[in-house]
């Protein structure tokens, strides 16, 4: 805050902005340890005092990110906002964008992304090359668009790392549908899964970092492993690179996104979905690129250049998931033997409990060499595990 006079006016200028992140994930940790290399005071709301961001900021609250009142009397008094979750309560943000709190991204951009149905029509109300699609009001309504098959039923809202989508492939499985609003679009026959990271400040310049490639596992519909540069032919990248470009221009909000994308046979590129905030894709760029998405976001919010995003080493990014039936508190076999190797940054995001699937951390490996990242890819895959203490 400002400091007045009695006669109120302003004697000293705020000396650090007020930021605030909703959510305290991952994400918000990560961000939290690239804010303090800036002037700035950091503050996180998230219902779950013991979240990995918790004790990382200057000041957390304790708060429901989908209630009006706890998002607006958070933000109130703060000089910017983000998030690290789009399932935030869009309607305090805009009362607060109202009142002068700046909302990265804008919350406008956020209603628009939250929502798949209106995710979809927004591309293809701009002309954004996206998989046709339906939208199905629950399971009976889904059952009139046959034609549509093969297909990937998803819903509106509140999916999220693979959950409400649901492959559907034949009539028989139908049933699996949601009976929910939802989009049912038809399946690409994916040759390559795009991931491009795009910042955009104030003033509408953008910075674009170098694609990366995913890889799924195809039972968990999970990322396996990313390699970052995509290896893709050339023409196929600019293509990638125009159109989320085109997506972020077009959201019109400041901000950092992630553009997913899948390139087919032909080489068609299609958008899957944006993520307006800061990504599991862009993990990489913490030591592999000048400028990582994480300081790109604060330099977008406080108002700096924006940052350089070139590579400064190919790199590959593996999750750490809790392993199949332990739940409970995380121990991480193998962690010693990981730690020897030498082109290797390991991230733990601080979850005392693990459960299966739940994404416990993320292992960054740089080389020049493609087969040594996709070796060492492999190797931490299985060595390093998060079990529980109790099993
Ligand atoms: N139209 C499609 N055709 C083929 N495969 C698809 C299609 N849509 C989604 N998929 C597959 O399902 C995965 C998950 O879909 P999507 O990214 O929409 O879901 P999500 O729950 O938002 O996932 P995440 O949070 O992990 O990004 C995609 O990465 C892709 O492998
Ligand atoms: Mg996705």
């Amino acid at each position: 805050m400002d400091i007045t006079d009695e006669k109120g006016k302003v004697k000293t200028k705020k000396w650090m902005p007020k930021a605030g992140i909703l959510g305290g994930g991952q994400l918000g940790r990560m961000l939290l340890q690239q804010a303090i290399n800036y002037p700035v005071n950091t503050y996180v709301m998230e219902n779950d005092v013991q979240c990995p961001s918790a004790h990382l900021c200057h000041h957390f609250t304790k708060g429901d990110i989908q209630n009006f009142d706890d998002v607006y009397n958070f933000g109130k008094d703060l000089d910017l906002l983000t998030i690290e979750i789009e399932s935030v309560n869009v309607e305090a943000l805009e009362q607060l964008e109202k009142e002068g709190v700046k909302v990265f991204p804008a919350a406008a951009a956020i209603k628009t992304i939250k929502n798949k149905i209106l995710q979809k029509q927004f591309y293809k109300e701009r002309g954004i090359p996206t998989s046709d699609f339906v939208v199905t009001e629950n399971r009976q309504d889904l059952e009139r668009h046959l034609a549509f098959l093969p297909a990937v039923h998803k819903l509106a809202t509140g999916g999220y790392d693979g959950r409400g989508v649901q492959i559907i492939k034949t009539t028989s499985e139908l049933p699996l549908g949601f009976d929910a609003p939802s989009v049912l679009e038809k399946m690409v026959h994916i040759k390559k899964e795009i991931a491009v990271m795009v910042a955009m400040n104030d003033k509408g310049e953008t910075a674009i970092y170098p694609p990366a490639e995913m890889i799924f596992d195809q039972s968990l519909n999970l990322l396996d492993y990313q390699l970052c540069p995509a290896n893709i032919e050339q023409d196929v990248l600019w293509k990638c690179e125009a159109i989320a470009l085109k997506v972020v221009r077009d959201l019109q909000s400041p901000g950092i996104f992630a553009v997913e994308l899948f390139v087919d046979y032909s080489n068609e590129v299609f958008v899957n979905e944006t993520a307006p905030r800061v990504h599991n894709s862009g993990h990489h760029t913490i030591e592999a690129n000048y400028s990582s998405q994480f300081d790109m976001l604060w330099r977008v919010m406080l108002g700096y250049p924006l940052g350089n995003t070139e590579s400064v080493m190919p790199s590959a990014i593996i999750n750490i998931v809790g392993a199949a039936n332990h739940t409970g508190n995380a121990v991480y076999e193998g962690l010693e033997e990981i730690l020897k190797l030498d082109n290797v940054y390991v991230h733990l995001y601080g979850k005392a409990l693990t459960k299966p699937g739940r994404k416990m951390g993320h292992v960054t490996i740089v080389s020049n060499e493609r087969q040594e990242l996709i070796h060492q890819a492999n190797r931490i895959k299985n060595t390093l595990k998060v079990v529980s203490s109790e099993e």
